[in-house]
């Protein structure tokens, strides 16, 4: 699937499918206009009789009249105009896409997808979402993407953009779209250094006899219960000169989250190929940083691991020793992504980064609190919360601040050891899960992303497949580029 900006006269050109963006002011735009009077007044007959709807992401698919040379006219609704915004295109284009990635199609055109260059590229993203399912392993495929897509109103700058951020959150979501026994430590580290290869930065990749050296007790613990090993990545990217204090990207990476000897039930376990997804996010957004060329400093630390029950498992009632030195008394094996974290935000603290951010799929109890559209948001910093709350709002990514009081890290203190790995009970698990992994930031501006919720989908929305979303991707790689 390729883009290109539409230099043609979009109306009169030929095109396999012609897709077009309408609000309910629809009669205003000069999209409807231009196909109006090329079709010499079909369109109006067609929006008067009420059967096309422009409410939100529904799509109609229509015969292309005489005068517009398209086999087909879709068109997607995009609500009210006074209430527009990236999240809107971003969806619309999505929609359309996947009502039309039913059967292999040569050219597409897009026209009336976004106001601004935010939003055209949030729409160029949606597309792309939209042209990807999760039919991995079908024998017959569902989804296909077409070969072409022109897009009227941009140019080729924005349109590559757009596509960059595209391809990045669709590897994020191919990524936790991978089985389990396809999907572990070593083969994520593998796709990641093709990756860094082909975007241009730089992976270290720490192996367990590394990670034995380095002293990453907290993370080896979680690794130990299966027999593939983990592997801690290290990703660079350098935008702007070398002495200017780098951004920090933390990521859990739990290949598979069984629970461990405090096992989930079938239920829970199901979709836990999914705890991963922290980690491809990392990886997704340092394919589009350096794609994208920003000019910033940025580092990324994911850790990796399949989180299982063995002979040789780690078990409840034991002691680590952190990478910190810290020591943390296991009271329930599943709750192992905080484990992992700590020794990855020690690895962090390393490069002396201004601020680290973290994207875990950490709690259930955040999935409680907020549903599964938006992510928590926990921080020790107020400014760096509210400028992560404002941009991934402006883009249509849902994060929303927990309280981080100190009692809440009561809860933790340890009996035998320094800390224990979850609270008294379950209430405020989310807020004691970042209560726990505070402790291994040293005072660092840090904010912790909870995506427990939106970053897997058990049943499909109309703009993109069940399964992965590669949710904050979208929003970190248009954050940076700004
Ligand atoms: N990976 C899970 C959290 C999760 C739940 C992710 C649902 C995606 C969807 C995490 O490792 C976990 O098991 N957390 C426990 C913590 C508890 C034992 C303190 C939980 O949420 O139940
Ligand atoms: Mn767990
Ligand atoms: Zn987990």
């Amino acid at each position: 699937m390729k883009f290109v900006s539409c230099r043609q006269d979009w109306v009169a050109d030929p095109c396999d499918v012609l897709v077009v963006a309408l609000d309910d002011e629809w009669a205003r735009r000069p999209e409807f206009q231009m196909i109006d009077r090329a079709s010499s007044g079909w369109f109006a007959r067609v929006m008067h009789s009420g059967e096309v709807s422009t409410k939100p992401n529904k799509v109609s698919v229509l015969i292309a009249p005489t005068g517009v040379p398209a086999s087909v006219l879709a068109v997607v609704g995009t609500g009210s105009k006074s209430s527009t915004s990236c999240n809107t295109y971003f969806r619309a284009a999505g929609a359309a896409m996947r009502a039309l990635a039913s059967k292999q199609r040569d050219i597409l055109r897009f026209v009336g997808f976004g106001n601004s260059p935010l939003e055209t590229r949030a729409a160029i993203c949606g597309a792309m979402v939209g042209a990807q399912g999760q039919d991995l392993f079908k024998s017959e495929k569902t989804t296909f993407a077409p070969a072409t897509i022109q897009w009227v109103g941009a140019n080729d700058a924005q349109i590559r953009a757009g596509e960059i951020i595209g391809e990045s959150v669709n590897l994020a979501r191919h990524m936790t779209n991978q089985p389990p026994n396809l999907m572990y430590p070593q083969t994520f580290a593998d796709r990641a250094t093709e990756v860094a290869k082909d975007a241009g930065f730089s992976i270290e990749v720490w192996d367990k006899e590394r990670l034995e050296q380095e002293r990453c007790g907290s993370l080896l613990a979680v690794a130990r219960g299966s027999v593939r090993e983990p592997r801690l990545l290290i990703f660079r990217y350098q935008g702007s000169p070398p002495d200017s204090e780098p951004l920090a990207l933390v990521g859990k990476g739990v290949t598979f989250d069984s629970g461990g000897y405090s096992l989930k039930p079938t239920d829970g376990m199901l979709t836990m190929k999914c705890d991963m997804a922290g980690a491809a996010n990392v990886l997704a957004i340092f394919n589009a940083i350096a794609k994208l060329k920003v000019r910033r400093n940025i580092i990324g630390v994911v850790g990796l691991v399949e989180n299982l029950v063995s002979g040789d498992a780690f078990k409840l009632g034991d002691v680590l020793t952190a990478r910190s030195g810290k020591t943390i008394e296991i009271h329930n094996t599943d709750a192992e992504g905080r484990l992992v974290l700590a020794d990855c935000l020690n690895v962090a603290l390393q490069e002396n980064p201004t601020q680290i951010i973290d994207f875990a799929t950490l709690t259930g109890a955040c999935v409680v609190a907020l549903g599964t559209d938006v992510a928590g948001l926990m921080s020790n910093n107020t400014q760096l919360q509210g400028d992560v709350q404002s941009f991934t709002e402006k883009c249509g990514e849902l994060t929303w601040p927990l309280p981080m009081h100190s009692f809440y890290g009561e809860q933790i203190a340890g009996k035998v050891a320094d800390i224990k790995n979850v609270g008294e009970g379950r209430w405020g698990g989310a807020i004691t899960a970042a209560k726990f992994l505070e402790e291994f930031v040293q005072g660092r501006p840090w904010v912790h992303l909870d995506i427990a919720g939106p970053a897997f989908m058990d049943s499909p929305k109309p703009w993109c497949d069940a399964g992965g979303t590669g949710f904050l991707v979208r929003s970190f790689a248009e954050w940076l580029l700004a």
